[in-house]
């Protein structure tokens, strides 16, 4: 007799394999019912139409109609793998974060690296940030650290982030890089020279994921025991040495390899030759951030470390990858809103901009319920949230019975007032502050940084600059000129040298 999976039905081809019965490689359909003919589609006649009553042609062709989701919006392109974090030093006496309770404490976690303007078939190897998105699987809930290879972005007002998007994505009517729109968006935020600066170094292509530092970029707050808060900024410093690739190198690796970043950490995983990382933070109290020169809630200005030095916390080593790419990397889903008693955030307008935008492209991009995807779930954290029910695709059982509505005469669940945000003193008007008139600093940072180069490293700043900008109408050539010169004579000079442009022909008083 045939055993379901094993004979073929209309007695055509042999099988290529003899089927064993209900086991682990028995063919199924996704409601579990056998295949009978997983190559030949039913038809009327050998050589007539196909026929409707074929479930498993059915299922295959809907089922593959939908196997692509939205990309994400920025950072589409993205290696991920999983890791531990363990402790180093003592910061209690900064947070209470549990994660941080005790030197050799350690932590599951998960990272994803990305580029960000490219989708998610492009290459590696590209001038653009890097993404250093960290996940840590805390007993108090996911703590998601969304940063950059980066200490600083290109503007300080989230309104301007979607423009952003649009100006490294595609032309709308060439679907065309349109190097034109993206330096006159930059080119006019002059507070974009100190990012755009360290883009132009080597550092804008990494080697690789490896070989890069990571950061929070943002002023985030901790709070400790006693209720008392520090600001602070994220650092994570490569065990692996920087290593980047010059604009001509990046070439060559392109024409062969797109996907130089995922390979390099994947293989490196998959040899056991772990990448590390290690953890400092940068402490500013309150009373200081009240004193200091810049707005230290600026995300396009840096602490300087001989003012606010690196406090050493730890180190994260990478020593999985994901079995499945789609599962665990691509449903990823990180946000800033993911913070553990211990951990806030700051005033950062951008930050703040952010807590909204994650979750909200998230609920779209995954769905409502994505926080049961296994990658995103808080593995280690006890509890229950009973009053968020329902959605599409909820699968965990939604929680039962459990009372799904507050208040209730049975006095559940229990909040925990002791893991509140201090308060913090606020004054001030309501209004669209424009951030240029309380801090007009645009040029000092990115200044020092152009000096702390070496000669080599200006020159190639130079060329890198002139390479990315040809073809770029002159009235930008020329305000990047004069932004650069404002940062030091120096930078603008050779600039304009690269670029071909006398700089006695650039109007330094000009407001174009
Ligand atoms: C990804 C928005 C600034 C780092 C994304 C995504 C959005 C977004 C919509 C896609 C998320 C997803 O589909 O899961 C914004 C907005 C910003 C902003 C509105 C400012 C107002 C920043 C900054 C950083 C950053 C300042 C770093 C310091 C990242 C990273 C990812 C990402 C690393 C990829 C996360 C992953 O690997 O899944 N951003 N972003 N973004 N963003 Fe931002």
């Amino acid at each position: 007799g045939n055993k379901p999976g094993t004979a073929r039905s209309g007695g055509g081809t042999q099988p290529r394999k003899q089927g064993k019965g209900a086991s682990e490689d028995r063919l199924t359909t996704l409601f579990g019912a056998p295949v009978g003919d997983r190559e030949n589609t039913m038809t009327a006649g050998p050589r007539g139409p196909v026929v409707m009553q074929d479930p498993y042609f059915l299922e295959q062709m809907a089922h593959f109609d939908r196997e692509v989701i939205p990309e994400r919006r920025m950072h589409a392109k993205g290696s991920g793998a999983f890791g531990t974090f363990t402790v180093t030093h003592d910061i209690t006496q900064y947070t209470k974060a549990k994660i941080f309770s005790e030197v050799g404490k350690q932590t599951e976690m998960f990272a994803r690296f990305s580029t960000v303007a490219g989708e998610r078939g492009a290459a590696d190897a590209e001038r653009d940030i890097r993404g250093f998105a960290l996940k840590f699987y805390t007993e108090e809930g996911n703590w998601d650290l969304v940063g950059n290879n980066t200490p600083v972005f290109f503007f300080r007002d989230p309104k301007l982030f979607a423009s952003l998007n649009h100006v490294v994505k595609r032309d709308p009517k060439t679907n065309m890089h349109n190097a034109e729109s993206n330096w006159d968006f930059w080119t006019l935020l002059p507070e974009a020279l100190h990012q755009v600066t360290i883009l132009m170094t080597d550092r804008g292509i990494p080697k690789g994921f490896r070989n890069m530092h990571g950061f929070g970029s943002h002023t985030y707050s901790m709070v400790n025991a006693d209720n008392e808060r520090v600001w602070v900024k994220f650092h994570f410093r490569t065990e692996q040495g920087i290593e980047n690739l010059t604009a001509e190198e990046a070439e060559e690796v392109i024409a062969k390899d797109r996907e130089s970043s995922q390979r390099d950490l994947f293989n490196a995983i998959e040899d056991g030759n772990f990448p590390k990382w290690k953890m400092y933070i940068q402490v500013m109290t309150e009373e200081q951030a009240k004193n200091h020169y810049h707005n230290p809630f600026d995300l396009t200005k840096v602490w300087y470390k001989d003012e606010y030095p690196l406090i050493p916390v730890g180190e994260f080593e990478l020593n999985r990858n994901p079995e499945n790419y789609f599962a665990e990397v691509e449903q990823a889903a990180f946000a800033p809103t993911n913070i553990v008693p211990g951990i806030g955030f700051s005033p950062d307008k951008m930050l703040q901009g952010r807590l909204f935008s994650y979750g909200d492209t998230q609920r779209y991009r995954l769905g409502v319920n994505h926080h049961q995807i296994p990658v995103n779930s808080p593995k280690g954290a006890t509890g229950v949230c009973p009053f968020s029910r329902d959605g599409a695709m909820r699968v965990d059982g939604n929680l039962g019975s459990h009372t799904n509505y507050y208040p209730n005469s049975y006095g559940q669940y229990e909040d925990d007032p002791s893991v509140k945000q201090p308060p913090l003193e606020m004054d001030g008007l309501i209004y669209e502050h424009d951030f240029r008139e309380d801090d007009d600093h645009y040029y000092e940072q990115p200044g020092k940084l152009f000096n702390l180069q070496s000669d080599e490293m200006k020159q190639r700043i130079f060329t890198n600059t002139a390479s990315e900008m040809s073809g770029v109408s002159d009235k930008v050539k020329h305000r990047h000129i004069r932004n650069c010169y404002k940062a030091d004579p120096a930078y603008g000079e050779g600039v304009a040298k690269a670029m071909g442009i006398n700089i006695e022909d650039v109007d330094m008083d000009s407001n174009e």
